[in-house]
């Protein structure tokens, strides 16, 4: 099938890529020159394991090809994505004039009735304004055709995003007409024929909810066991056996049970603030979600409050900072946790030394006064203290004696459980790890 991928930032070019390896002629649309160049090129412009090589592989195959023009992608396609951002306007709703846009541009260029695809996360009910959009439009220009509006949201993991789209747990496709959903089921029929997954059939606003409910219930299940992880500081328990113990009960499950600094990345705080606020417009207030908010802005100020205890005045005190990115696996910065930990760093007065193996780059002019370490070792090396904010494996192979040997003071705060505590314990150093027993501070 001819499929039109609307933005090709990281949900738009991995969609994309897939599409192409499930045998369909795809074409890249973006506004952004650059980025379409370096496509064109075969150069991925961020950092996403096994995306290269998917795109290099059919950019040879002829399946792929990208453009900045509107007319040239549209026309002809079957199917056109939209991809294209929802950034948080200042009141924590969603952006939607890109996605306004695109429509717009489908209904100029179309060149025969298509099906139109939300695929950007977007607020229940946008499939109507997109209808509308594609109305108007299609008036403006007297083109006549039909367009069927579809929502097909993603599930996809940055770090592991072609496989979460190649090999799904679910695909869900809204659509409100009969030749929506034949489209789609054709569309996805080479995917389902390789991997077996449930295939959800609803309607659009069902399927445009099904996104926000599994974010925000994400993002509440990782804001419980950071709560959880509160609760057994203070009553000298263990969150990683606890969370271990529920897991093992198949209602509940181990996954996204990981206490830590928080969520952060470009999804879950931006659609937990977007579902809270959407669900206020609809007339329901989703005091659960501002709760899971408000849980995951205490857990970012953790490792402050842990340092402040173990080393007391910072002001004059060197604090290496392991990992920047919002998780490993990724050098998105986005929302990332690190930044707010940095921030009360620095207001605190701390020399700041930092290390990321791959997200540097990213947040050098955000952070001028810091200093950048090519090395883990190089930022630990005579730090008063050391606060792991993304567990990346190059971090966890450090052992025990050499942080010991490394550190100034010794004093760990573990904010992502990259290290067993006990082990580093047994090398003397003095340990705040989340959700563990608290442990007093070094000579009181
Ligand atoms: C998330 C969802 O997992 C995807 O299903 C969804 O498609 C995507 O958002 C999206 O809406 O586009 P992603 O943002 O790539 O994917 O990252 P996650 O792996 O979900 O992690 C999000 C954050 O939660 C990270 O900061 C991570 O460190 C944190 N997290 C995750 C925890 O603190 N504890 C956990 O147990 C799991």
């Amino acid at each position: 099938m001819r499929v039109c991928v609307l933005g090709v930032g990281h949900v738009g070019l991995v969609s994309a890529a897939c599409f192409a390896e499930l045998g369909h002629d795809v074409i890249g649309l973006d506004d952004d020159a650059h980025k379409i160049a370096s496509l064109q090129s075969g150069v991925v412009p961020f950092y996403e394991p096994e995306l290269p090589e998917l795109v290099a592989r059919h950019i040879s195959t002829g399946n792929i090809t990208f453009t900045g023009s509107a007319a040239e992608g549209i026309a002809g396609a079957e199917v056109v994505f939209i991809c294209v951002g929802t950034p948080r306007k200042d009141d924590g709703a969603p952006n939607l004039s890109h996605v306004q846009a695109a429509a717009a541009s489908v209904a100029s260029h179309a060149t025969d009735s298509t099906v139109v695809v939300e695929k950007s996360t977007v607020p229940v009910r946008t499939g109507e304004r997109i209808r509308q959009a594609l109305s108007l439009q299609g008036q403006a220009r007297g083109s006549g055709f039909v367009h069927h509006v579809v929502s097909n949201p993603e599930f996809l993991r940055e770090g592991s995003a072609v496989r979460d789209t190649l090999y799904p747990d679910r695909v869900v496709v809204g659509a409100d007409s009969d030749r929506g959903h034949a489209v789609m089921r054709e569309l996805y029929e080479p995917l389902l024929a390789r991997h077996d997954c449930p295939y959800v059939a609803t309607d659009v606003r069902t399927a445009e909810l099904i996104k926000h409910a599994s974010n925000a219930f994400l993002a509440t299940k990782i804001s419980f066991i950071n709560a959880i992880a509160r609760i057994c500081e203070l009553a000298g328990a263990d969150v990683h056996i606890v969370a271990d113990a529920m897991g093992h009960d198949a209602r509940i499950g181990r996954a996204f049970l990981n206490a830590g600094l928080g969520y952060g990345g470009s999804c879950f705080p931006k659609d937990v603030e977007a579902f809270v606020h959407i669900a206020a417009e609809l007339g329901y207030d989703f005091g659960m979600l501002r709760e899971t908010q408000r849980i995951n802005i205490q857990a970012k100020a953790w490792p402050l409050q842990q340092l402040r205890r173990l080393v007391w005045n910072l002001a004059d005190k060197e604090i290496a900072v392991l990992g920047v990115a919002f998780k490993p696996g990724t050098d998105d910065v986005r929302d990332a946790p690190a930044l707010d930990v940095i921030d009360d760093l620095i207001a605190e007065g701390a020399a700041v030394r930092l290390h990321d193996p791959v997200a540097l780059d990213h947040v050098r002019d955000r952070f001028p006064q810091a200093t950048f370490c090519d090395k883990a070792e190089d930022a630990l090396r005579g730090a008063h203290a050391v606060v792991v904010c993304t567990e990346w494996d190059e971090y966890r192979a450090i052992s025990p004696t050499r942080l010991a040997e490394l550190l100034t003071y010794p004093v760990v705060v573990d904010a992502r459980r990259a290290w067993d505590p006990s082990a580093l314990e047994d090398a003397g150093l003095t340990v705040a790890a989340v959700g563990q027993p608290q442990v007093p501070a070094p000579g009181l």
